[in-house]
């Protein structure tokens, strides 16, 4: 559907709920100024309502989570159905039957299809959390402390992530408190350091934060060697890349690189907050058997609607149809971004449904002007001056199209 010509963006709803959640949540979390935010109500497919009643077409998939399509119509019902019975388990404690069917579920997605029989897992909450499990993991089964870390990258921003992330803004205040244990280099560099010390090397197998920069050929491949040869673990964060998001299962399959370590969430559950860690399971048994009291775990880990959704989404991500789907949106959106031929374009780069177009300018400006127009997106890479296209794999070929012309439009003559 294509959003209906809009008058005032954002409406006099919104703007009564920004000034009421400005009253009262930390000025920092929501960016509020005279064209945004608008309050989302609803949504569905490609499509987003706002309080005002105002229809949008989404091209950020809610930060990637929504590549099935918003409140996608068999994960809702798996919801429901799992909310009428149990709310709430106790994670490691007394877990869900659920639990371990998606530890099995995401095992034979990962280790298992990759030909290393099974993967081990630690679910999580947050993307970040996920990360921070891979961290802690390579730390108990290398003994070394190093990190290797890259250039823009973002893994999130607990105080463990923050290792990993680059971008100085989020690390900036907290720099003093974090332990210097990180080695950082250039994303994309073969220039690998000799260090023993090194126990984790922690990547993205595409950039996706930092401006969908996609790995040149061979370096996931020379970071596996780098680790096989120094004792190190890799550990593949696909939070952003994961579940078809660059076109394949995960990205790393572009490169046959099988990490020691994967993260994954997002999309995992389609909107419930669920992620997880899945290592070899050789990997993984450096954990202590727990005695009693698992050294990492939290209140919602495993939490059954969340498991229950993540299963339920990912047995619609498994089907053929799906890929197929992905597939022909993957090549509607690539052939249409390649007819975006404007001045400020410096660069088009991606894969699959991630895709980045690198301007000359901040691409904060055209958010507001296209969000006028009904449109969703969002602006990646350290200065802010990539327009990312992250839509959900459902998008129609005409709600595609329409985006691209309306962004040709913002561009300017
Ligand atoms: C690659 C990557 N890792 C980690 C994260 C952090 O995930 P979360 O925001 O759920 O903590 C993100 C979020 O954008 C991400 O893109």
């Amino acid at each position: 559907m294509i959003p209906d010509l809009k008058t005032a963006i954002p409406g006099p709803r919104s703007r009564e709920l920004a000034a009421r959640l400005r009253e009262h949540e930390s000025q920092n979390v929501t960016y509020q100024d005279e064209s945004w935010p608008v309050f989302w109500e609803e949504a569905e497919g490609a499509n987003v309502w706002d309080a005002d009643g105002n229809r949008f077409l989404d091209f950020t998939s809610a930060f990637g989570v929504a590549g099935l399509g918003h409140r996608n119509a068999e994960v809702v019902q798996a919801m429901r159905a799992q909310s009428e019975r149990l709310l709430h388990g106790m994670g490691d404690v007394h877990p869900t039957a659920l639990k371990g069917e998606l530890c099995a579920r995401l095992s034979a997605m990962t280790y298992g299809r990759w030909g290393y029989g099974k993967g081990k897992v630690v679910l999580s909450n947050s993307g970040f959390e996920a990360v921070e499990t891979a961290l802690k993991t390579a730390r108990l089964a290398t003994g070394k402390a190093g990190v290797i870390a890259f250039s823009h990258a973002y893994h999130g921003l607990g105080y463990g992530a923050l290792l990993g992330t680059d971008l100085p803004k989020f690390r900036g205040p907290f720099g003093d408190q974090l332990a210097e244990v990180t080695t950082r280099l250039p994303f994309g560099s073969f220039d690998l350091p000799d260090d023993e010390t090194i126990g984790a090397v922690l990547v993205e197998p595409i950039q996706g934060r930092g401006g969908k920069v996609i790995a040149p050929p061979g370096f996931l491949a020379a970071l596996r060697e780098w680790c096989d040869e120094r004792g190190a673990l890799l550990i593949f964060d696909e939070i952003y890349t994961g579940f078809y998001r660059s076109g394949k299962c995960f990205a790393c399959e572009w490169d046959e690189v099988v990490p020691d370590l994967i993260c994954v969430g997002k999309a995992l559950s389609g909107g419930f907050p669920i992620s997880a860690c899945v290592g070899k399971a050789e990997v993984m048994d450096a954990w202590p058997e727990s005695g009693g009291e698992a050294l990492h775990t939290s209140t919602f880990l495993g939490h059954p609607v969340g498991c229950a959704m993540a299963l339920k989404s990912l047995e619609i991500l498994e089907r053929p149809a799906t890929l197929a789907m992905v597939q022909r949106a993957s090549g509607l959106l690539e052939e249409a971004l390649k007819k975006l031929t404007h001045d400020e374009v410096v660069e088009l780069r991606g894969r699959g449904m991630m895709w980045g177009v690198e301007l000359r300018r901040n691409a904060g400006p055209l958010l507001a002007d296209l969000l006028a127009r009904g449109l969703l997106f969002l602006a990646d890479g350290p200065e802010g001056n990539v327009l990312s296209f992250t839509p959900p794999f459902v998008i129609s070929e005409e709600e595609l199209n329409f985006g691209i012309a309306a962004v040709e439009e913002v561009l300017g003559p």
